[in-house]
């Protein structure tokens, strides 16, 4: 009896065992099938560089005083730094992982503080509202009255301009979401997204989502497009089961947007502006498009 309970433990404990090691497998294996990556910006931006190369091939007229519209934020690091430096009248980060969301809100607080002279010291319960991970989803936390006042008193117009104009929100852009009210943009940013919703939602989700562009932009306004090219889709084309049928049964390439975008969707014009792009690391190198409604 006593010999047939050591082994039920052992059993056990080996199980308990295979159980957090397929636990930390899961946990390194994480997939990002939404190319939802934790640490996007660390990989594309490297060490090496200050600043996202394609924020130089952005012109501030395209934002200034703008309402914009970024599909696919992740983290808000673009959604953030263009609403920094080019001034946009209202900047919304939308993007299908909440995990990204929540952190886009981190970085903005954290955006805020540096960019806020200075904070009375009883701001710093921001950072404290942070929690463990550093990580808070709402604005809804900064609204509090105490942070909110802080912020409003300090002497640098920046850091509650940015409260203002940047907000984000957890959407499948291609799926149920619509803004209120029928809002319209001036400027819509469309970056290293595309392949994530033809693998994910097919053909037929990559037209909803340049329709849906087309028609929450204003006349005259403009789509910033950073499509992926074909060949970078197979080593993608594994990411769950649906991307992989939809792979297959992909007829739109990449090399042929422009012209859908110009001839079915209804743009007027198209200029490649990444031709301003040089010297840049590799992985932004591909064509970024400006698209005009
Ligand atoms: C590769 S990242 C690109 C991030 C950013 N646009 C950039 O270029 O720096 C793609 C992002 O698109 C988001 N995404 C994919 N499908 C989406 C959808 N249907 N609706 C909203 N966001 C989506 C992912 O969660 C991910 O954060």
């Amino acid at each position: 009896m006593g010999q047939k309970e050591n082994n039920h433990d052992d059993n056990n404990e080996e199980v308990e065992r295979r159980g957090q090691q397929s636990n930390k497998k899961r946990k390194r294996k994480e997939v990002a099938i939404f190319g939802n990556y934790r640490n996007y910006y660390g990989y594309r931006v490297g060490q090496d560089l200050e600043e996202d190369p394609r924020l130089k091939v952005l012109k501030k007229e395209w934002f200034e005083g703008k309402d914009c519209l970024d599909i696919g934020c992740n983290n808000g690091t673009i959604t953030i730094t263009i609403a920094k430096n080019f001034g946009c009248r209202s900047i919304l980060g939308v993007d299908i992982d909440g995990d990204r969301v929540q952190d886009a809100y981190w970085n903005l607080r954290r955006t805020v503080k540096t960019n806020t002279r200075k904070i009375p010291p009883k701001t710093s319960k921001l950072e404290d509202a942070g929690g463990v991970n550093g990580v808070q989803n709402s604005v809804t936390n900064l609204e509090t009255e105490e942070t909110r006042e802080s912020l409003m008193n300090c002497s640098s117009l920046q850091g509650k301009d940015l409260l203002n104009i940047v907000t984000f929100r957890k959407e499948n852009f291609v799926q149920n979401w619509w803004p209120p009210e029928d809002k319209c943009y001036h400027t819509i940013l469309c970056l290293s997204v595309t392949k994530w919703i033809h693998l994910n939602w097919g053909d037929d989700g990559l037209i909803t989502l340049f329709a849906k562009i087309w028609k929450l932009l204003q006349p005259g306004g403009i789509l910033i497009l950073e499509p992926q090219p074909w060949q970078s889709y197979y080593k993608n084309r594994q990411v769950s089961e649906m991307a992989q049928t939809n792979y297959h049964n992909i007829k739109i390439y990449p090399d042929g947007f422009q012209e859908i975008l110009l001839d079915k969707i209804g743009f007027r014009m198209v200029e490649n502006i990444t031709s301003r792009l040089s010297g840049s690391k590799s992985g932004f190198d591909r064509p970024i498009l400006a698209f005009w409604k």
